[in-house]
């Protein structure tokens, strides 16, 4: 969907995460583990101030594995629970009530001290638009539930889902959006699927794919595109009209750029993550 934002948009939806933020004991926050930094909302941190929270790294399937292992340290050494999914092709989600279980465990055992028989977590989860969270919250209550829709100033009637007897999932009351202001964030969004096509120049972004893939990845942009070692030394300009040539468009730089823009999605590419913890250009090899 190619979303609209308003600062009125933004604002409503911030004071609802915040509101709703009191009803629950923890919240998962769901990025895309190919861009965990890119598609957070930017307030996030401030919003979610010092409630318990699990990082979620969903899309684990389309990152790079040491890249997400490093992810999930980094957020543990900033004092969350982290953990790796991917949701799509996940039978079950049982990791995550687990890790709130252990996580939330003084909580739980406080209830029990109070003589609350079956205590149970309530857990808020929260994501930009296209991270997976309808996704994740359906494979966690184990039916199709219909979460909020991707249109921003448009709330639903919150309601609980019970993902087990002891957790309690809300979903979030508005839409996040995310660091859009900043290219690089933007470019990262294009590249990944996150942001709609109509909105970014399509040339652009297959550049900045292509200069990142020689760099990162060269040996899967070698072998995708069967580019022999003079090719590959070439600025990511010329590669690009290289490329275009092989994929039989000629000089016509942009059908090349969506062409390799959609070969990423589609993990032609191979598994790739755009940032690493402490270097968000993701080029720290
Ligand atoms: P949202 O609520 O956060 O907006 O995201 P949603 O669950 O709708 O997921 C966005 C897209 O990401 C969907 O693909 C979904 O299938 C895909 N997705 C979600 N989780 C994972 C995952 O762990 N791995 C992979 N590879 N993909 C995932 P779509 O193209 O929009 O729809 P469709 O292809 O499922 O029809």
């Amino acid at each position: 969907a190619n979303i609209q934002w308003f600062p009125g948009h933004m604002a409503k939806a911030r004071n609802q995460v915040q509101e709703k933020l009191k009803q629950v004991d923890l919240v998962l926050e769901i990025v895309d583990a190919r861009v965990p930094e890119a598609s957070r909302n930017p307030m996030m941190n401030q919003i979610v101030g010092q409630k318990p929270r699990i990082m979620v790294l969903n899309k684990k399937d389309l990152a790079d594995p040491n890249k997400t292992a490093q992810w999930l340290a980094y957020y543990r050494a900033q004092g969350d629970e982290a953990i790796a999914i991917d949701a799509q092709h996940a039978k079950r989600l049982n990791q995550i009530p687990q890790l709130a279980r252990q996580m939330m465990a003084a909580k739980i055992e406080k209830q029990k001290s109070r003589g609350i028989r079956n205590p149970s977590l309530r857990a808020m989860c929260i994501g930009i638009p296209n991270v997976g969270k309808s996704t994740v919250l359906n494979r966690l209550v184990k039916k199709n539930i219909a979460v909020v829709g991707n249109r921003p100033g448009v709330t639903k009637n919150q309601q609980w889902l019970k993902a087990d007897d002891t957790l309690m999932l809300l979903d979030t009351p508005g839409i996040l959006w995310p660091k859009f202001e900043d290219e690089l964030v933007g470019e990262k969004l294009a590249l990944t699927g996150a942001i709609a096509d109509t909105v970014f120049q399509e040339d652009g972004v297959g550049l900045f794919g292509l200069t990142f893939f020689q760099r990162a990845y060269p040996a899967a942009l070698k072998r995708a595109y069967h580019l022999n070692d003079e090719e590959m030394a070439l600025t990511p300009a010329d590669l690009m009209v290289v490329l275009s040539q092989k994929m039989g468009f000629g000089e016509t730089f942009n059908r090349a750029a969506e062409r390799l823009i959609f070969d990423a999605r589609q993990g032609k590419l191979g598994a790739f993550t755009l940032e690493v913890p402490g270097d968000f250009d993701g080029h720290a090899e």
